[in-house]
């Protein structure tokens, strides 16, 4: 770069590459198509999944966008924004991702169109600005009301979710199930229904197949019994939570314990386990049946406790005694002494099942029947349980964004029409070449439905001007079927968020790229 002036000035260093004018737009638009073209194929119930190679050597196949986008290595201005736009969809919303890619991505190939025929960026930009307002507001008024007692919609949501992904199988059995956790874990934050998706666990049971999952109110993992007298079903139990050790306490320094006679070492001896018993007893006066602690357990007091039929669990971690609290309604004490009657949760039993010993631990515990605002799903044996506990995490996340907004719309591209007919008719009535950039717009939210149609394997433009027709005839919604014919869309629903988000988010970054005219790369690439 040089300066003006007297002479050349050189302000950055030799490699700097410079790109400016209209080859900038181009190139963006250009790896926009690029990454748009990957991540196209993936789209609704009928896109395909990708087989990913990562750099550390790990293959996974997925459609799920975020994932797709987190496994490549971009190295393009243009195509990082469009990945950062993912991100934000999945860090905001959790779903869409492929959507609002997708949709940034056309938005910048209707504005290359316009570019080429020498429409100004900033023309595009306030086209483009003018019809989110308008797409947006159309959007609102077509929203479905949504609260935690509708359990039929938030099936839907469930469903609509969960189609084309590996728990579709047992969509309707899962959909109750989200359903019947999120009524045990919501709560009203001042006003509204609130759920937190954290407070819903989940876990492989290793038992039975998918038809065989369960929802249990408590919580479940895999540790190993300390003793066989502990094991077996327990009801109607008291739990102590402990964040400490039950053992006496150890000298900080170091000491030395001098004895001279064996009835020195006998007195030492009985006035250590005089303490363990002491320990114990305070332990059992507490009233609780089940003593979940974080650190390490005397083996003199696990004796005692297990003679007096107490089940003792230790080395549990801090989210493991913060999930027990939570379920069982009992409070976490940091040390054993002040433990007292109120500070216990109740749990309508504790199963202790110890199993064949092999390399992994195999010993389960369940804690169930608990009233507190905590559930675990225990989902069966499939070929891919980790992929179908990622389906029901997203379905789950996707209910308690409908809860918390309070609002839904209509999938399979009904909404992004509906959208796109706005926007048509708001550009009717411009005289300028605003106009354009509007209708570049509309366009752009048809591309949705015309992938649909396309990945569902029908001819993408007949069924979008089918889709037109029918759309502009019908009150009920109606968008691209699972199986790529043009009907009604009403099952399909999604939170609203899901689409005003990634509209929004997606419009700025195509307007952000396209306000750019100028890349500056010190490393010359
Ligand atoms: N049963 C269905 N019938 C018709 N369309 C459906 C159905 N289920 C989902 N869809 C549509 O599929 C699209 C979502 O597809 P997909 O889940 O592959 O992508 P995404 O949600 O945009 O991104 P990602 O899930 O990767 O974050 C939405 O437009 C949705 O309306
Ligand atoms: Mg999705």
């Amino acid at each position: 770069m040089q300066g003006g002036g007297s002479g050349p000035v050189t302000i950055v260093r030799e490699q700097t590459n410079v790109i400016s004018g209209p080859e900038v737009q181009q190139k963006i638009i250009a790896a926009a198509r690029a990454l748009a073209s990957i991540l196209r194929g993936t789209l609704g119930p009928r896109g395909l999944d990708k087989g990913l190679y990562k750099s550390n050597g790990e293959f996974a196949v997925t459609s799920d966008g975020a994932r797709i986008l987190s496994g490549l290595l971009i190295k393009n201005p243009g195509a990082k924004m469009l990945v950062s736009l993912g991100r934000s969809q999945e860090l905001n919303v959790g779903d869409g991702v492929t959507s609002t890619v997708l949709l940034a991505g056309a938005l910048l190939d209707e504005a290359g169109r316009l570019l080429r025929k020498g429409v100004h960026p900033l023309i595009i930009v306030d086209g483009y600005q003018a019809a989110t307002k308008i797409a947006i507001e159309r959007l609102e008024s077509i929203t479905i009301p949504c609260s935690i007692n509708d359990t039929d919609l938030l099936s839907r949501v469930v469903a609509t979710s969960l189609t084309g992904r590996a728990a579709e199988a047992e969509c309707e059995r899962f959909g109750e199930m989200m359903v019947e956790a999120l009524g045990h874990v919501s709560h009203v934050d001042g006003n509204r229904d609130t759920c937190d998706a954290e407070d819903v666990l989940f876990d492989k049971s290793g038992e039975g197949g998918l038809a065989d999952s369960r929802l249990i109110r408590g919580t479940y993992w895999k540790q190993r019994i300390p003793l066989e007298r502990m094991t077996g079903l327990r009801e109607d139990v008291s739990i102590a939570i402990l964040n400490c050790d039950l053992k006496q306490r150890e000298s900080k320094r170091d000491t030395e314990i001098e004895l001279t006679t064996a009835d020195d070492l006998e007195t030492f001896i009985a006035a250590q386990e005089a303490l363990n018993e002491k320990m114990a007893d305070q332990l059992i006066a507490s009233g609780a049946d089940v003593f979940c602690c974080s650190g390490e357990v005397e083996r003199a007091v696990l004796h005692r406790l297990a003679l007096a039929d107490k089940v003792v669990i230790s080395d549990l971690d801090i989210k493991q005694l913060r999930h027990i609290a939570k379920a069982s309604g009992g409070r976490m004490v940091e040390h054993s002494p002040d433990l007292s009657l109120s500070d216990l949760g109740h749990a309508g039993s504790i199963s202790c099942e110890r199993r064949a010993a092999t390399e992994e631990v195999q010993d389960r515990i369940i804690i169930e029947g608990c009233e507190g605002p905590l559930v675990t799903c225990l989902i069966g044996s499939s070929m891919g349980t980790e992929e179908v506990i990622r389906g029901l995490y997203d379905s789950l996340r996707a209910c308690t964004l409908a809860i918390s907004e309070g609002t839904l719309l209509h999938g399979g591209g009904s909404a992004h029409m509906s959208a796109a007919f706005a926007v048509k008719e708001a550009a009717e009535k411009v005289a300028d070449r605003t106009r354009l950039g509007m209708e570049a717009f509309a366009r752009a939210l048809e591309a949705i439905p015309w992938m649909l149609a396309s990945n569902a394997g029908v001819d993408a433009l007949d069924a979008l001007l089918e889709l037109r027709s029918q759309a502009r005839a019908s009150d009920e919604p109606v968008g691209i079927t699972i199986d790529g014919s043009i009907g009604g869309v009403s099952d399909v629903l999604e939170p609203a968020e899901n689409l005003l988000h990634g509209l929004t988010t997606a419009s700025e970054t195509a307007c952000g790229l396209l306000r750019c005219d100028q890349v500056i790369s010190a490393r010359g690439d």
